[in-house]
């Protein structure tokens, strides 16, 4: 699977949703997040996203390991939706997210 990364968060540009042709990254409300039982690594995601955001699971910078978890638990207790957008927007975003700083505080 692909994951989303800590640059994402309070950026959200959200080019991302456009190409995914299966319709798995998620928002929540600091940043997306890919579903790693829907995400068929078609890869199409990645280049686009302007942060540099998005790494195939294993590409992923050691120093956002943790993303890859956190992509996949933000969805517990969700199972598979089938689609960000019949789904709607998460909640909440995955308490790794919430222990980033907002930028300028
Ligand atoms: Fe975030 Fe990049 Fe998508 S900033 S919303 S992963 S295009
Ligand atoms: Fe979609 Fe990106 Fe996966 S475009 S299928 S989330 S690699």
């Amino acid at each position: 699977t692909y994951v989303i990364a800590q640059p994402c968060v309070d950026v959200k540009d959200k080019a991302c949703l456009d190409e995914c042709p299966v319709d798995c990254i998620y928002e929540g409300p600091r940043m997306l997040y890919i579903h790693p039982d829907e995400c068929v690594d078609c890869g199409a995601c990645e280049p686009v996203c302007p942060t540099e955001s998005i790494f195939y699971e294993e590409d992923l910078p050691e120093e956002w390991s943790v993303f890859g978890p956190a992509n996949a638990d933000v969805f517990e207790g969700l199972g598979a939706p089938g689609g960000a957008a019949a789904h709607g927007p998460l909640a909440q975003d995955h308490p790794v997210v919430d222990s980033v700083t907002a930028v300028g505080s």
